[in-house]
């Protein structure tokens, strides 16, 4: 699927494979960091990863989700990643 990301300073395209039935927003965007491109920021409590902390929130298509628990479905082709509402810090990091 073609994963379109807001940096700080421009919209980055990126290819990901759908790895699995059930991915989330977070493993996509651990898929690019681990394999792609390691400057992409975004928020990642590795203690959290369970829709409890909800620091994790991006935008998917213009709608706030929880990237931690958001599922992607398999038959995307296409995705929209932008911050949520706040004050971006980096990439997909903001301060709320
Ligand atoms: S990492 Fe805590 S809610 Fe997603």
């Amino acid at each position: 699927m073609k994963v379109t990301i807001q940096r700080s300073d421009r919209l980055q395209s990126y290819e990901v494979p759908v790895l699995a039935e059930s991915m989330t927003v977070m493993n996509v965007l651990d898929y690019i960091y681990q394999n792609l491109d390691h400057t992409l920021a975004y928020y990642r409590h590795s203690s959290c990863c369970q829709a409890a902390c909800g620091r994790c929130v991006v935008n998917v298509d213009g709608v706030p989700v929880l990237a931690c628990a958001k599922e992607v479905p398999p038959e995307t082709v296409e995705l929209l990643l932008t911050p949520a509402r706040g004050r971006v810090i980096r990439d997909l990091v903001v301060e709320r």
